[in-house]
């Protein structure tokens, strides 16, 4: 996600605005930049592509005097990471400039209509409209041309603005994304969060969404989007700054855990139609003629990705009726693969760097594959040497194991599936409206149930119960099976206890060997249409004295016959049950690699991204 720093007061900006940014690097970026209101009143914008201290040598050598700026680093969603696509973005006249967090999901259509008034974009990014629309609307007075502005954008927001013919006021607006104003003596700040500005004051405002502020340095007026003044609710911030890197929460996964809502809605963003019942998928690179043409798929990716790719398998043939092969990279590349002209290659991949996956992408191409992928690193080596992309919007992930990338990238290729299905026909469009009603309503879901008492109190029960056990088996069905796998995945790499993941039905042939009184078996089990199958296996692991661990839908009263413990998730589409059953499996393995005291975000012998073979 995009960081954003901004400070009016007396002192010289650019050191606050460059500390605050280092602040902010855990959440990732690949560019930065900041507009400074010079001393003769002029404003002054620079950037640099890749990390801070390009930013901090270039300030070194040629200093951007003023005590009014704002900064900016930047996790690129539209648009490669380079100089021209790095905010601050500017006006035509380049009095506004203008720094951003989110996602302006109509930028299409309102660059179109700037365009035809005239006015000349640089970049590729959604950001940039913002900027021309202050400018359109602007007649003196800068807060009534922002909210003019912003009652035309629909999308995500976290806004930093500032005007050379008004250089001693700054505006910061959200809608969606975060955004905090730290109050001082003579001067004020805004930013994405509160480690940027500890060091200088503890007295805070959060802004709620559509509101905004407008900030000088000895005042600061909160408005909403009629111009209206509001409440200033202001509080103390109690935690440190390492603390709040991750927000409270102890480690950078449980942060990522419950961010997953929010990376849904952010992957979906943009991509659905004016009426919000078609998919949408502009830089996937390929015609709708290309698309129809489409005889297989072959998918290829590695670890928690690869279990995407099965969900994704599941998806693609029910809603499209295309045929899937899915693949670990690291096989792919070894077996020669047979790759014919109607074969649509696709990769899934978080860092966008994996080596296996790569040389796999590489080696389609040189067979004439096309090839999309599925990256949450926009501009990464994978996503250049795609034809096409479809960008996961989970934001940096920190914690090795994969979380937020996951739940994304099987959205992702929800959208991917209802879209292919839309174009080829195979889905039609009433089931299409049904599927993207369910999809939109999951994010909301996983919130409740993150933050539901019993829902967290199984999952400590389990914790407590079963943290000692040296086995763990993961079963699951159809749209679960992968999710057995990724559970198990989950639980070895974070906690080191050995497990290991089965389609259920695979039980009675040789994993059956392994249950005792001593093995907990953790069985996906929501109500879909293997339910009764997956009830038969739980009965046959009791049966032998195995302990059950159910993943059930909500009301779900039979299986608490069968099982030792009961996790709930919120009842959903069967195709989306992955999104919300993995959630337990994940907390799980967390709790548990907690208890065991083990590093959860840097567990030993592995990387983030493993871009070695
Ligand atoms: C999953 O928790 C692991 N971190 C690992 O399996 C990871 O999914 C795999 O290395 C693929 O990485 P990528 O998505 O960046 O290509």
């Amino acid at each position: 996600m995009c960081g954003i720093v901004g400070y009016i007061g007396e002192k010289e900006s650019t050191k606050i605005l460059l500390e605050g940014l280092h602040r902010l690097e855990y959440r990732g970026y690949d560019s930065a930049g900041l507009a400074v209101v010079s001393p003769d009143k002029k404003l002054e914008v620079r950037k640099v592509v890749g990390k801070l201290s390009e930013m901090d040598k270039s300030v070194e050598e040629k200093p951007m005097p003023g005590s009014t700026g704002i900064g900016h680093t930047r996790w690129a969603t539209h648009g490669v990471p380079n100089k021209v696509n790095s905010h601050p973005h500017t006006s035509c006249d380049g009095k506004i400039a203008v720094v951003h967090n989110g996602i302006i999901e109509n930028y299409d259509s309102l660059k179109q209509q700037l365009q035809k008034e005239g006015h000349e974009f640089k970049s590729q990014t959604d950001t940039e409209v913002v900027a021309h629309l202050v400018e359109k609307h602007y007649k003196g007075n800068l807060e009534q041309a922002v909210i003019a502005a912003l009652n035309e954008v629909e999308g995500a927001y976290a806004l930093g603005i500032l005007c050379e013919d008004e250089p001693d006021k700054m505006i910061a607006a959200r809608k969606g994304s975060p955004l905090i104003i730290g109050l001082g003596e003579g001067e004020n700040f805004i930013a994405s969060d509160v480690p940027a500005i500890l060091k200088y004051t503890r007295k805070v405002l959060y802004p709620k969404d559509l509101e905004m502020a407008v900030l000088t340095k000895d005042d600061v007026k909160l408005l909403n989007l009629e111009g209206k003044e509001l409440e200033q609710d202001i509080k103390e911030v109690e935690f440190d700054a390492e603390a709040a890197e991750k927000q409270g929460y102890d480690y950078f996964m449980l942060k990522e855990i419950n961010e997953q809502p929010r990376a849904i809605r952010e992957t979906i963003a943009g991509r659905l139609g004016e009426d919000g019942t078609k998919v949408k998928l502009e830089d996937i690179g390929l015609s709708e003629e290309d698309l129809k043409s489409v005889k297989k798929i072959v998918m290829v990716s590695c670890g928690t990705a690869w279990h995407a790719c099965l969900v994704g398998k599941y998806l693609i043939e029910e809603f499209a009726k295309v045929p899937v092969e899915v693949d670990y990279a690291s096989e792919y590349r070894y077996r020669n693969p047979i790759v014919d002209k109607d074969v649509l290659f696709m990769t899934v991949t978080q860092s966008g760097e994996t080596a296996d996956t790569l040389a796999a992408l590489r080696l389609a191409k040189e067979k004439g594959a096309k090839v999309v992928s599925v990256v949450n690193v926009v501009g990464s080596s994978i996503a250049r040497e795609s034809d096409g992309v479809i960008y996961t919007r989970a934001g940096v992930e920190i914690g090795v194991a994969s979380t937020k990338a996951y739940t994304s990238q099987i959205t992702a290729l929800y959208l991917f599936a209802l879209y292919l299905g839309q174009v080829n026909e195979n889905l039609k469009t009433s089931r299409e409206e049904e599927l993207l009603k369910e999809l939109n309503a999951v994010p909301e879901k996983m919130e409740t149930m993150l933050k539901n008492e019993e829902f967290n109190k199984a999952i400590e029960e389990c914790k407590n119960q079963y943290f000692e056990a040296t086995d763990f088996l993961y079963l699951g069905r159809k749209y679960n099976f992968p999710n057995a796998l990724e559970g198990a995945l989950k639980l070895k790499e974070i906690s080191y206890i050995h497990a290991e993941g089965y389609g259920a039905g695979e039980m009675k042939h040789g994993p059956i060997a392994l249950v005792d009184e001593k093995l907990p078996v953790v069985c996906n089990a929501p109500k879909d249409s293997v339910y009764e199958k997956m009830i038969s296996n739980i009965q046959e692991i009791r049966a032998r004295s195995g302990k059950v661990i159910s993943i059930a839908t909500e009301g779900d009263k039979e299986i608490k016959k069968h099982s030792d413990n009961v996790i709930y998730v919120p009842e959903t589409e069967e195709s989306l049950t992955p999104l919300l059953v993995v959630v337990p499996l994940q907390l799980l393995s967390y709790h548990i690699a907690v208890k065991r005291d083990c590093d959860v975000d840097q567990p030993r012998n592995l990387a983030k991204s493993v871009t070695v073979e």
